[in-house]
């Protein structure tokens, strides 16, 4: 069972963000990440639609032998994870908006969070603001169309930055000092978002924090792999090939990466 693989699952290309850090942290691990790219974006998407599709990756992950599953995406976390977790026996790793840090380390008192409206609007987004953001401003702006520019190799573009810009501008005059980056699409964007916002406004992602979360998780359950072969990581996308080839290209490991119809 510890040899098995760790489960990783996106709307996309975006929870690469996440598994980067978590191979970084937990070398020995084996992995098999799916990139949803056809449904894209699961911001945009009902709530039970999100909850369908999580289901979809899971069930993929568990006939595939994963033994733990992180669900590589706030969107699905804030709308599936009470329902995956209840339904399934493997152990699920979350990520949601990471408020809690950035309230707590606010001097000016206001907070900027960038994320997709189905995160925006979930239940557990509305309970995490609630109880860490009280005696803050919040500064929400739903990421409308970033996701798809990122999905189609779009990183660097011109259309991107003045999204960016329009959605991220208006926030410098609330004075925040941190952006919580709440879909992990965006960290592919800190570049950008860094030239916008200036030195001044602290960018949080919370990459490391799952990485930490899973290592944690892994050892509790006796689930850690202690053998130190090659391990394998396999990429499944049912999207355009070529994007989530770009993202990974510069890792030197053993990646393999297939066209799947899921
Ligand atoms: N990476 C997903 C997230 O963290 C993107 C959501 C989407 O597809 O809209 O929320």
């Amino acid at each position: 069972m510890n040899n098995q693989p760790i489960g990783l699952f996106d709307s996309g290309i975006g929870g690469t963000s996440i598994w980067k850090e978590v191979i970084k942290l937990l070398p020995n691990e084996n992995s098999i990440y799916l990139s949803d790219s056809k449904n894209a974006p699961y911001g945009e998407k009902s709530s039970k639609e999100i909850v369908a599709l999580a289901i979809k990756n899971t069930e993929i992950l568990l006939s595939k032998g994963c033994k733990l599953i992180i669900v590589a995406c706030n969107t699905a976390t804030t709308n599936a994870i009470d329902y995956l977790r209840k339904h399934y026996n493997v152990p699920f790793i979350g990520i949601e908006p990471a408020i809690k840090p950035a309230a707590l380390y606010s001097k000016t008192g206001a907070v900027g969070i960038l994320a997709t409206k189905g995160t925006l609007s979930s239940k557990l987004f509305e309970k995490t603001t609630r109880e860490y953001a009280k005696n803050i401003t919040t500064i929400e702006q739903k990421g409308a169309g970033l996701v798809p520019l990122i999905e189609t190799g779009k990183i660097n573009s011109t259309e991107t930055i003045q999204l960016l810009e329009t959605y991220l501008k208006p926030m410098l005059q609330f004075n925040i000092d941190h952006l919580v980056l709440g879909c992990t699409h965006y960290p592919y964007l800190i570049p950008s978002i860094k030239n916008i916002l200036g030195p001044n406004v602290n960018i949080i992602d919370s990459g490391e924090a799952v990485a930490k979360q899973t290592k944690t998780v892994l050892e509790k359950n006796n689930l850690l792999n202690k053998i130190e072969t090659n391990p394998k990581h396999q990429f499944f996308t049912n999207g355009n090939k070529k994007v989530i080839e770009s993202i990974l290209q510069p890792i030197n490991l053993d990646l393999s990466i297939k066209q799947l119809d899921f």
